[in-house]
């Protein structure tokens, strides 16, 4: 039994294989550590992905539909936002990338943002308005996921994320305070 087999042993990783197909060495099992954690990070990073790229059409599609006078704000609001979250979609493919992944296609996404569906009644802003909330609400807790998962791995994923975060924290608070006034 040689050294690197006996401290895999000690950590509890009998019988784990190397990248060369032998016992993994320590060395071996950090590398593993290592892909596996990128791995999942950018899992994620394409989650977030996919989330801004169908934040992107429903913003569009409702920035179009709406109708009336109270609506005006909002859709130049909501257009605003596109660009903003078109370029969040931008930089997250670009970290993609440079980690090593790839950026998938539309075949590759399912999309699942019900609360942004455009209402059957156009005029229906403040449906438009809590649908932005939710959104919103789910861009931050998967960017919080994803600080969480680059901690003490990936800095510049993180700095990028938490970055994020904050853009997506004025979005809420800027549709929050339009809440407070189209519901009243
Ligand atoms: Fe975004
Ligand atoms: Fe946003």
């Amino acid at each position: 039994m040689g050294r690197g087999r006996d401290r895999a042993a000690g950590l509890g990783h009998v019988g784990a294989l190397g990248p060369s197909g032998n016992i993994a060495s320590d060395h071996d099992l950090r590398k593993l550590h290592v892909s596996d954690k990128r791995n999942a990070i950018i899992e994620e990073l394409k989650i977030s992905y996919r989330m801004e790229i169908e934040t992107v059409m429903n913003y569009l599609a409702n920035s179009i539909n709406l109708d009336g006078v109270r609506a005006e704000e909002i859709k130049k609001s909501l257009e605003a936002d596109i660009a903003a979250e078109l370029n969040h979609a931008r930089l997250l493919g670009r970290r993609i990338k440079t980690l090593g992944g790839a950026v998938p296609g539309s075949l590759a996404m399912k999309f699942d943002q019900a609360s942004m569906q455009p209402p059957d009644d156009p005029t229906h802003v403040v449906a438009v308005i809590k649908g932005v909330i939710e959104a919103e609400d789910c861009a931050c807790r998967q960017y919080e996921k994803l600080i969480k998962l680059c901690d003490g791995e990936d800095y510049v994923t993180q700095d990028l994320c938490i970055t994020l975060l904050g853009d997506e924290e004025e979005h809420r608070r800027e549709f929050r305070g339009f809440l407070k006034e189209y519901a009243k």
